[in-house]
């Protein structure tokens, strides 16, 4: 009832003029302010009409003396609506204070009436329009303006210079616009300005210096332009300098050395240039010293070292070139160091292990050379660590275990090279472990599963090999694991993260194996032998798979061995293989062990242990576990197994089977004296054995590596050009014929005759490879193995058929006989035409029979060969390849028969 009176009385000025003596002017001005505002939170319930003095309300103070209002501070009440006149009518306000509110219009000019006013603080509200003008043209008594973050625009009035007493001026964050007023120096006592992030420009006009109780200045992010003021050390109590992100240029003036109190300089993102002068060291408060994203250039100072209240440095993105000098060692209180995107061209300082402090080191982008130090194991704070793309060398220190409280670890980018250091599982809070880009070799530690908080790990682009441990399926925070472009192999964890895993971050892995990848893993468990009759042996280079001539696929029946276990054993045996075999004594060295995957550092405790042994000498594998995993590595697979090629560390190659047939193996005893015996072999037309290695579960078998590539690629490879001509293949015969012949001296039968079996060295002399295998598995399994061994089409002679016959040499000298028609004619022991089988012995002696034999002779030769030796040589092959066993001449006979069809000229140049 009595509001309506009052809003009545509004609207009549003179009404009220008359019921001055009734009610107070200051509840009548609050009560008019009230009415126009909205209050959600109900904070101004107290404010009643009907009360003589306002003085109890929420919100106001007044004089005790006089009970008139001198304070009016409504922070933070939702209050919104607009700055009334009703304000007008406290005459003894002294300070209004509605910051963090909803007001809005533009600040109403009348407020300038409020002549006793002190404080104005209409900070966070959403006030637009422009400052006026008449606002400040009698503002003699006040010391606090503050309109920052509002919404106002327009130019800051001219007027504000008469606000002689103002101490503090807060205009941050509105659309301010225009240079600043010059009259801005004649506030002699002004002590803190803040234009902050508004859109002022122009240069800063000179005079600040009699400022002289100036202790902040903020023009951060306006447009600013021309150069930092000259006079500005004139301030000498100044703390807090902040010109950051405005397009100031020049250097830095001269006169700043005297600002001896400052701890708070930043002058980020502008185009200051030149160099650091060394008073900068002059700065003693400097707490905080940000001259990022400039133009600055040279080295940083050494004089950086006094500053020794320091907390916080970043030049990053500039031009500075040199080192970080050693001095900022002294800079004991340093928090965080950021020279990131500059052309620093220096070592990383080997002392940064004293900034005890430190929370974080961002070096990235620049050129640094030499090692990362292990000095950085000291850092116990630090938790971001970003020396990427440099050119650091050297491997990633141990000693980056002490670093405990790391979170980040950012190497990518550099010429990195050693293994993941397993200390790194101390790093406990690890998130971030970025190393992409490096020659990382050495294989995923498993104990990376135990940085639980991993979220981004990076290892891709290096050399990284082995397999993928299982336990990464724990990481139950990972958000991207990106191993691309390295050698690993073996199965992809499934799992947790795995399962999703996009295929770019582990592309590019020639052997890792999973349904992400598209490719299949072997089973992981050996089955056991399966014969089936119906399908041909895969693994065997058989000419082909065509399932034709009935007799001899069956017994060419498959035994199917799950394999995929020994491939990642191989891959931890050989990289172990590759840590020890440094240790190998002179003629024979045996190691104990662990094949397993967990490495078990004491063998004794455990049964699977390994053993290696080289026949001669020291050696080391390069490229050892690589070999396993690299497919440009694999030089053929056979009956046996796979085969690869690597290197000793005396640089020669050597080739490594893994024996697939593994769980048919017998005893270690019997292994290894079979092997010996088979390393005792030396003859220039067979593949020396080298050595071996031996586990329950995973035996390798270490072969002279011979040059040229196998018989069967320089008969049947038809890509190249170049082809055997008749004295080479007289050659290869009779090499072939020696080295069986000595093969059989020593009681050993070859067992797996066939041209891909034979290799070619670079003189041409042919190697016979892979004999005696079979003699590695228990007589038992003989008989089936001989199958597979023996599978290639062609080769087998017919006894094979595996009745009680027993196996003799004659077997071989079968085989022999195929591998010398093989030789003259040019053509694979069986051939398959379009609606034909062609068996090369039954082709042969039919054309013996017919006489035209000569036609038999690989066409290639067109009629470059001695046709006295060829007919010979290919009845020798028919009778070698004779159906009784008996029929067979042995092999020495085979080597003087030879000897007696080659031609003298022949026989003289083969002694070359
Ligand atoms: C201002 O008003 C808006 C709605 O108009 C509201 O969402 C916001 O919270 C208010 N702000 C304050 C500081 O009260
Ligand atoms: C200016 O006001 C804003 C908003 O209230 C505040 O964040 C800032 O710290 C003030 N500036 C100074 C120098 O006090
Ligand atoms: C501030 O003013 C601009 C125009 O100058 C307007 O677009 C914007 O909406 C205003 N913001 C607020 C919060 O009032
Ligand atoms: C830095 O200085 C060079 C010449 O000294 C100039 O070409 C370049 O534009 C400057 N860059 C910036 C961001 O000011
Ligand atoms: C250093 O400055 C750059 C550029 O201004 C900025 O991006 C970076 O975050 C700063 N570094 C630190 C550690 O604050
Ligand atoms: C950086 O400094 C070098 C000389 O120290 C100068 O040649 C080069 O132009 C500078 N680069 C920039 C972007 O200023
Ligand atoms: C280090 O600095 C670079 C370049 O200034 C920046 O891109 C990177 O994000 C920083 N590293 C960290 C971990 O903050
Ligand atoms: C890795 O090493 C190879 C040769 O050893 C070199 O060509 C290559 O540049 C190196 N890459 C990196 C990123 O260091």
């Amino acid at each position: 009832m009595i509001f309506k009176l009052f809003l009545l009385l509004l609207l009549a000025p003179a009404a009220v003029h008359c019921l001055d003596t009734v009610f107070n002017d200051d509840v009548l001005g609050l009560i008019v302010f009230k009415a126009g505002l909205q209050d959600p939170l109900g904070k101004l319930i107290s404010w009643n009409e009907e009360d003589d003095t306002p003085c109890n309300w929420f919100g106001i103070k007044c004089n005790p003396k006089t009970n008139r209002v001198s304070e009016i501070v409504l922070d933070g009440f939702s209050l919104s609506g607009h700055i009334d006149r009703g304000l007008l009518r406290l005459q003894f306000l002294q300070i209004l204070s509605l910051a963090n509110n909803n007001f809005t219009g533009s600040i109403n000019s009348a407020l300038a009436h409020l002549t006793s006013l002190q404080v104005l603080d209409l900070s966070d509200n959403s006030l637009s329009g422009s400052i006026p003008e008449q606002l400040f043209l009698q503002c003699g008594s006040i010391r606090v303006i503050s309109f920052a973050r509002n919404n106002l625009t327009g130019q800051i009035p001219q007027s504000l210079a008469s606000c002689f007493s103002l101490e503090i001026l807060n205009f941050s964050s509105n659309h301010l616009s225009g240079k600043l007023p010059s009259g801005l120096w004649y506030l002699r006592g002004i002590q803190s300005l803040d234009f902050s992030n508004n859109l002022l420009e122009g240069q800063i006009p000179s005079g600040i210096q009699s400022l002289y109780d100036l202790r902040l200045v903020n023009l951060q992010k306006n447009r600013f332009s021309g150069r930092v003021p000259e006079d500005i050390g004139g301030c000498l109590f100044l703390k807090s300098i902040d010109f950051s992100d405005n397009i100031l240029s020049g250097g830095l003036p001269e006169s700043m050395q005297m600002l001896s109190s400052c701890s708070y300089l930043n002058l980020r993102g502008n185009s200051l240039m030149g160099e650091v002068p060394r008073w900068v060291g002059e700065l003693k408060n400097l707490e905080i010293l940000d001259l990022s994203a400039n133009n600055f250039s040279g080295q940083v100072p050494s004089s950086i070292g006094n500053l020794q209240l320091l907390k916080k440095f970043n030049v990053s993105m500039n031009n500075f070139t040199g080192n970080l000098p050693e001095s900022m060692a002294d800079c004991k209180n340093l928090l965080s160091i950021d020279a990131s995107h500059n052309h620093l061209n220096g070592y990383l300082p080997s002392n940064v292990g004293e900034l005890r402090n430190l929370l974080l080191l961002n070096l990235s982008r620049n050129h640094l050379v030499g090692s990362v130090p292990g000095s950085i194991g000291e850092l116990k704070s630090v938790y971001v660590l970003d020396f990427s793309d440099n050119q650091l060398n050297g491997s990633v220190p141990v000693e980056i275990g002490g670093a405990v409280s790391l979170k980040e670890l950012w190497l990518e980018k550099n010429l990195l090279t050693g293994e993941i250091p397993i200390s790194i599982v101390k790093c406990s809070l690890l998130t971030s472990l970025m190393v992409s880009h490096n020659n990382l070799t050495g294989t995923i530690p498993a104990a990376l599963a135990n940085l639980s908080n991993l979220q981004n790990v990076d290892l891709s682009f290096n050399k990284l090999t082995g397999s993928l441990p299982k336990e990464l399926t724990n990481l139950s925070h990972l958000l991207s694991f990106n191993i691309s472009h390295n050698h690993l192999n073996g199965e992809l964890p499934a799992g947790g993260f795995f399962n999703t895993i996009s295929p770019f971050s582990i592309s590019h892995n020639p052997s890792l194996c999973g349904a992400v990848v598209n490719r299949s893993c072997p089973s992981v468990h050996p089955k056991p032998i399966v014969l089936n009759p119906n399908s041909s042996d895969t693994n065997a280079n058989s000419p082909s798979h065509k399932h034709h001539h009935e007799i001899i696929l069956s017994i060419s029946s498959i035994i199917a061995i799950g394999a995929a276990s020994f491939i990642l054993l191989g891959v931890v045996a050989v990289s172990i293989l590759n840590i020890r075999a440094r240790s190998s004594q002179a003629r024979s060295a045996a190691l104990a062990l662990s094949a397993g995957e967990d490495f078990n550092c004491s063998p004794k405790t455990n049964p699977d242990y390994g053993k290696l042994v080289m026949f001669s000498g020291d050696a080391e594998f390069v490229f050892g576990a690589q070999a396993l995993l690299n497919k440009d590595c694999e030089l053929g697979r056979g009956g046996f197994g796979v085969v690869y090629r690597t290197a000793l560390r005396d640089g020669c190659l050597v080739a490594i089977k893994k024996l697939t047939v593994t769980s048919l193996i017998k005893s270690q005893e019997d292994f290894e004296s079979e092997v010996k015996k088979l390393g005792q072999i030396r003859h220039h037309n067979l593949v020396a054995l080298e050595g071996y290695y031996w586990t329950t579960s995973l035996q390798l078998l270490i072969y002279e590596h011979v040059q040229n590539g196998s018989l069967y690629k320089h008969l049947h490879d038809r890509t190249s050009d170049d082809c055997l001509s008749w004295q080479q293949r007289f050659k290869i015969v009779l090499g072939m014929a020696k080295g069986l012949a000595y093969l059989h001296q020593n009681d050993i039968i070859h067992y797996n005759l066939k041209s891909t079996n034979v290799l070619i060295d670079s003189s041409g002399t042919p190697k016979v490879g892979d004999y005696g295998l079979a003699r590695l598995l228990p007589m038992l399994d003989r008989c089936i193995l001989s199958s597979k061994i023996q599978s290639a089409l062609g080769y087998m002679a017919p006894e094979f058929a595996c009745k009680t016959v027993t196996i003799t040499e004659k077997c071989d000298v079968y085989g022999f006989g195929i591998l010398v028609l093989e030789v003259v004619t040019g053509k694979r022991p069986v051939e398959y035409m379009e609606d034909d089988v062609i068996v090369l012995c039954d082709m042969v002696r039919a054309a013996l029979d017919d006489g035209t034999v000569e036609q038999c002779v690989d066409e290639r030769l067109r009629s470059n060969f001695r046709v006295e030796e060829a007919v010979p040589v290919m009845k020798l092959g028919l009778i070698c390849a004779s159906q009784v066993p008996s029929n067979r001449p042995d092999m020495n006979e085979v080597v003087n028969i030879l000897e007696m069809i080659q031609s003298p000229c022949e026989a003289e140049e083969g002694l070359e």
